[in-house]
């Protein structure tokens, strides 16, 4: 495990009340746990509005396989992308839809930009992006 450091924070008492509630009803042993996970979002954050930052993105896809041309197009968007596709889920949902979660590598930028051409497309009904990376 890499060292740890120890620091004060000053901040408002109506403020660190707030936040000790907060903590406690998302279940977060101390203080300490919950700012480190605050700091690792933030740097998430941070690091996909960086050019050249790799990052992780799960893109899910809800979409109905009748419509023509769904299928190819989602294939064609993920081989055409700039970010590299780790691995792909597909799950027969019902008799129309079908549920696929792709896994994807790149920078925020890229990721962003395949999610946005698969998201659009025509036959998908429902789509999300989910940003995160490596974590310290
Ligand atoms: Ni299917």
């Amino acid at each position: 495990m890499a060292p740890i450091e120890r620091f004060g924070v000053s901040m408002p008492e109506e403020l660190l009340r707030e936040f000790d509630r907060a903590i406690e009803d998302a279940g977060y042993a101390n203080r300490s746990e919950a700012v480190r996970d605050i700091a690792r979002d933030y740097l998430v954050r941070r690091r996909w509005e960086l050019p050249d930052g790799e990052v992780v993105g799960t893109i899910t896809l809800v979409y109905d396989h009748h419509v023509p041309g769904v299928e190819q197009g989602l294939t064609e968007a993920q081989h055409d992308a700039e970010a590299t596709v780790i691995c792909n889920t597909h799950v027969h949902l019902d008799h129309h839809n079908c549920v696929e979660v792709i896994v994807v590598r790149g920078t925020g930028a890229q990721i962003r930009g395949l999610a946005d051409r698969l998201i659009s497309m025509r036959g998908v009904k429902h789509g999300e992006l989910s940003c995160t990376a490596a974590q310290r």
